[in-house]
């Protein structure tokens, strides 16, 4: 290779840079996971910079003229809701999900929508022609059709037809098959994927375009690469789902003009993806009442309260280790939780398969659905179901003891709305009017309550 552009090895999992190649990443412990990446010729990194440094003069902050805050709302309700009420102009926003999740869906709707709002749009899909795009856009309820389609994975050649198109708003699907030839690596390697978001972020705030940017989710869960697009760009959404349950779910991990941690929640249908107006009831919709091992929890998805249903299954294993098999929750806290019921409530799961399953496609991630999955046990364990009108919020502690959970009132409230009467919480949590609270202090009452 030349000498005149240096390179450094930079790592695809974890991002780290080092200055020779070896087969172990020393930042991550990673195995043959360093890629080549020339330094020098790139424009998206500090290093020797272009410009004088005296080219930009500073200003006092009361100089500086304001935020815009004019955001163009797609009507798409969830989606508007995720970014904060709308799509702010010049944000780089990039949607990451794992392949056949939705995102192209997601992204032509909103270039619809944009464009039917007179945002002249373009859709460039690097991943598939425009005849498949068309395929797509048919099936939609949204009228596709005045969206302009580009079949181009150059990054220049992208830029080139967005700026002649006057287009405000750009898609890029995906930044993994766009590549500039200013690099060596192939498109998708860690070093083109940062250079062409880092020239797609330079080109929305230079000319104010609003650009969508398709991330696939590797294997791990990061994007191209965990974290080494994140910092890049403006807003991060990432859209999640069973590939089982028709529910989608986006959610904000990173938002510059709104708050991180909002979702938004989606069905897929057959005319594209619809906003779920009602989350708690579409979850609790195939709920049968009346069989065991079910219990309810209420989570708090951003700032809304979500009903979902928690099933739990115990069977007498077969032969050797039981099995332990948990969807939508963490296997590690349900191995916890399980150990839990055994030593302080004294119910014997050691020899029983147990199976935990979230309706929706939701996965657990707060301690506060504890209480519910312990509930889901005790009812599979007894055979006994639960009231139907029963709620459960707590986190369980190894003591077994039952801790409250935060925001309890607005979850209470949510599940009042829909109709559910009492809950089994933590004795501190505070009582919504329409609901009763019943205090547990400890797993073995609970399993005590649920057995009698
Ligand atoms: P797609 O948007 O291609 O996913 P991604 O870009 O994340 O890889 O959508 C994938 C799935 O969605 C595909 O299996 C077909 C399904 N689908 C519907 O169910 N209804 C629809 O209206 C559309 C357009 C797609
Ligand atoms: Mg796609």
């Amino acid at each position: 290779m030349a000498s005149k552009s240096r390179s450094i090895y930079r790592c695809t999992e974890c991002g780290f840079e080092q200055s020779k190649w070896a087969g172990r990443c020393e930042g991550c412990g990673a195995w043959n996971t360093l890629v080549e990446e020339a330094v020098g010729r790139t424009a998206g990194r500090p290093g020797r910079p272009k410009v004088p440094l005296t080219a930009v003069p500073p200003t006092r902050l009361a100089a500086v003229a304001g935020v815009q805050v004019g955001r163009w709302r797609t009507g798409l309700a969830e989606f508007d809701f995720v970014l904060g009420g709308g799509i702010v102009p010049g944000s780089l926003v990039l949607v990451g999900g794992e392949p056949g999740i939705g995102k192209s869906t997601l992204l032509l709707q909103c270039a619809a929508r944009l464009e039917a709002g007179g945002i002249p749009t373009l859709y460039a899909a690097g991943e598939e022609s425009a005849e498949q795009v068309k395929l797509r856009a048919d099936r939609l309820e949204e009228d596709a059709g005045p969206v302009h389609v580009l079949p181009e994975v150059r990054l220049d050649g992208i830029l080139g037809q967005t700026a002649a198109l006057g287009a405000r708003v750009l898609v890029v699907d995906s930044i993994q098959t766009t590549y500039t030839d200013d690099l060596e690596g192939a498109p998708g390697n860690v070093g083109q994927v940062r250079e062409c978001a880092a020239r797609l972020m330079r080109f929305a705030k230079e000319t104010g375009t609003v650009t969508l940017l398709v991330g696939h989710v590797t294997r791990f869960g990061g994007i191209a690469g965990p974290k080494t697009l994140e910092h890049i760009v403006d807003t991060v959404l990432y859209f999640e789902g069973e590939s089982s349950s028709e529910f989608r779910i986006l959610r904000a991990v990173k938002n510059r003009f709104g708050s991180a941690d909002e979702v938004g929640i989606f069905e897929m249908t057959g005319t594209g993806l619809k906003p779920v107006a009602n989350p708690s009831a579409a979850f609790l919709s195939g709920r049968d009442s009346a069989s065991t091992g079910s219990a309810v929890t209420a989570l708090l998805e951003g700032s809304r309260p979500v009903l979902v249903e928690i099933q739990a299954l115990a069977a007498r294993a077969g032969f050797g280790t039981p099995q332990r098999v948990a969807t939508g929750l963490d296997h590690k806290r349900l191995a916890v939780l399980l150990a839990v019921l055994e030593r302080r409530a004294g119910l014997p799961f050691h020899n029983l398969d147990v199976f935990v399953n979230v309706t929706g496609g939701v996965r657990l991630v707060e301690p506060a659905s504890d209480l519910a999955v312990v509930a889901a046990l005790c009812s599979s364990m007894h055979d006994r179901s639960v009231p139907a009108d029963t709620l459960f919020l707590g986190e369980v502690g190894l003591g077994g003891e039952i801790r409250p959970v935060s925001a309890a009132e607005r979850r209470l409230a949510e599940a009042a709305r829909l109709g559910f009467r009492q809950a089994f919480a933590s004795a501190r949590t505070k009582t919504a009017s329409a609901i009763t609270v019943t205090p547990v202090a400890h797993v073995a009452d609970l399993a005590r309550l649920l057995a009698a």
